[in-house]
């Protein structure tokens, strides 16, 4: 019988293992790098890609400070999710871990939704982002006070929402790409942007559900399988310890039977 869900000698489906997923967690975070800091850390006003509000002096300064904190997130994400780094430096994990906090999803969140959404000069999918920064700080408190309980189960799974919070702005510039490259396919832009902002985090957060259910499940099934075999071995053993004893076992079977 099968010990663990993964028995040795079986090969587990790509898409279950992690590194194929952390590769691609890899290439979005050098994307949003490469697209992001050349423009922000010039500190040119003129790069801006979001459209500045005149009437709001420090708009592009929360914008750079936006965009940093929120690259800082999206680094640390991929260093909190990196198994190796995980179970050989747990100091490095700590650290980025208080990093991604403090100095990435708070700010980020905070500034992107408190400042940078209600500037934002037409209200297209505005209700949508500023839900998702209420979520990202939520479950990134939540995830917090878990930690500081010690309630690192709990803990993990907070972060889990919360990760694919800070990971929803990405998903949702790749859903905007996608939708806008399928041939034939029209929309109108307010629609499209509507549903790209609420699509990403609502999609990011099932995801991270269904993922969460998945490890629960087969933890649950491996915990009674070893339950299993471990009733099983007390049982073999009591069955030695009769045998040693110079019973005969299919007598005393009989004899159950009978009685
Ligand atoms: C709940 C999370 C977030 C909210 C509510 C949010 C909100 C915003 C808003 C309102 C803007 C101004 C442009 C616009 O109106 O669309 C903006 C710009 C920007 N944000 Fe965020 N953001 C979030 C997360 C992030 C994260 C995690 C990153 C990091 C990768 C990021 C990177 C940027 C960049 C680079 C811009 C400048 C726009 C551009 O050049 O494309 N944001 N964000």
């Amino acid at each position: 019988m099968k010990t663990s869900t993964i028995s040795p000698g079986t090969t587990q489906a790509w898409w279950r293992k992690p590194y194929p997923w952390l590769v691609v967690l890899g290439v979005l975070v050098i994307v949003n790098l490469l697209h992001a800091f050349p423009r922000y850390l010039s500190l040119d006003e003129s790069h801006s890609r979001t459209m500045l509000n005149a009437g709001f002096s420090g708009h592009y300064e929360l914008l750079v400070l936006h965009v940093v904190t929120g690259n800082i997130a999206m680094v640390t994400v991929f260093l909190q999710l990196w198994p190796w780094l995980r179970r050989h430096h747990p100091s490095v994990h700590r650290v980025s871990g208080r990093l991604y906090v403090f100095a990435g999803a708070l700010p980020s969140a905070i500034v992107g939704g408190l400042v940078l959404v209600p500037l934002r000069p037409a209200p297209d999918g505005s209700l949508g982002l500023f839900l998702s920064a209420v979520l990202w700080i939520g479950t990134t408190v939540m995830g917090l006070r878990a930690a500081r309980k010690r309630r690192y189960g709990e803990h993990r799974r907070w972060m889990v929402y919360s990760f694919a919070l800070a990971l929803h702005t990405t998903l949702g510039r790749v859903l905007f790409l996608m939708m806008t490259y399928i041939p034939g396919f029209k929309m109108n832009v307010t629609v499209l942007i509507e549903t790209a902002n609420w699509a990403s985090w609502v999609v990011g957060l099932l995801i991270a559900h269904w993922w969460l259910e998945q490890r629960r499940s087969r933890a649950k099934k491996a915990a009674g399988a070893t339950a299993r075999q471990a009733a099983r071995a007390d049982a073999d053993h009591v069955t030695d310890e009769l045998s040693l004893d110079g019973f005969d076992l299919e007598e005393l079977s009989k004899e159950r039977t009978r009685s």
